[in-house]
């Protein structure tokens, strides 16, 4: 109770700090253009946990450096951001997005949709929302709709801390509409939650100190909760609801990706499994049988 009230104070000290800091340093800023249009933090809902200025900063910078590297780099390239929340990742690409390129927002939340469209006025992004139920982000929604985009219709897609939403129908049929709207030979960067080795071999260290390596609990990633007859999909006993946080056994994701076309061509073991990296969740950089 009285920790949660002094979260909330210091939430609140934040609005004025931050435009404070923001207005000395608007005129300063040399390289990382983008920041300029990070929302205000009322508008910051979308990225779950990391809601602060630094952090977005600093999230946003990661996976600038991160997709430059991964994305496909004949131009002009078309991209699909998938679950883009308020638009960090649309920030993190902006740099490199040259004027004939075609850049695709989408999410369930028409929310997050609106403050995209409102925040960002550029005329090679188009923002869509898909009418898709999550158990925690979209509870007025049912169904799982189709993507309205074409076979084939992208040459680089993305998906960061969307997967680790999704209960196991979500994941399976939407991991199916990454293979259909991916051209051959294209690349997807995904994160997951994924249940290994690395994972097995950390459980018991994990009691409630806080971790060297994220400022949370090591006790707060345990996977205890598995879906009914779902034997491969976890969530976490202490989650509200099971799309807080899913994670699914390697050797399953493996085979559906396998089933979809789909190869690891690169993978990141994040941090959350207690070991050092230098992201949180984990990573697979995908690309489409050719
Ligand atoms: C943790 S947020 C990440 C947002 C953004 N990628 C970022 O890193 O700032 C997860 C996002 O996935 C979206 N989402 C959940 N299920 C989805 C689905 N089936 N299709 C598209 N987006 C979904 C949520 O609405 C939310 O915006």
């Amino acid at each position: 109770m009285w920790s949660k009230i002094a979260r909330r104070a210091e939430e609140y000290a934040q609005v004025p700090a931050e435009a404070l800091l923001r207005s000395v340093e608007t005129n300063s800023l040399s390289r990382a253009f983008s920041l300029r249009q990070v929302p205000r933090p009322a508008l910051r809902t979308g990225g779950l946990g990391t809601t602060t200025y630094s952090e977005w900063c600093f999230i946003i910078g990661y996976w600038q450096a991160f997709l430059g590297t991964w994305m496909p780099q004949e131009r002009p390239i078309r991209i699909l951001d998938i679950g883009c929340g308020v638009g960090r990742q649309y920030l993190s690409l902006l740099p490199q997005i040259g004027p004939d390129d075609r850049y695709v927002g989408l999410d369930v939340v028409s929310r997050s949709i609106d403050i995209c469209r409102t925040s960002y006025p550029d005329a090679r992004a188009e923002w869509i929302h898909v009418p898709a139920g999550n158990g925690f982000y979209a509870r007025d929604q049912k169904g799982l709709p189709a993507w309205p985009i074409d076979n084939a219709a992208f040459d680089f897609q993305l998906a960061v801390s969307v997967w680790t939403h999704m209960g196991p129908a979500d994941f399976r049929f939407y991991l199916g509409e990454v293979a259909r709207t991916l051209r051959p030979g294209g690349r997807a960067v995904m994160t997951f939650f994924i249940l290994d080795e690395r994972y097995a071999e950390t459980l018991a260290e994990r009691d409630d100190g806080e971790s060297h390596l994220y400022p949370q609990s090591r006790s707060l990633w345990i996977f205890d909760r598995p879906f009914p007859g779902e034997p491969d999909f976890f969530s976490r006993q202490k989650a509200s609801v099971p799309e807080v946080a899913v994670a699914i056994r390697e050797t399953a994701l493996h085979a559906l990706l396998n089933e979809l076309g789909l190869t690891v061509v690169h993978r990141v073991s994040g941090t959350w499994k207690e070991r050092p990296s230098h992201y949180f969740q984990d990573i697979l950089v995908l690309e489409r049988a050719g």
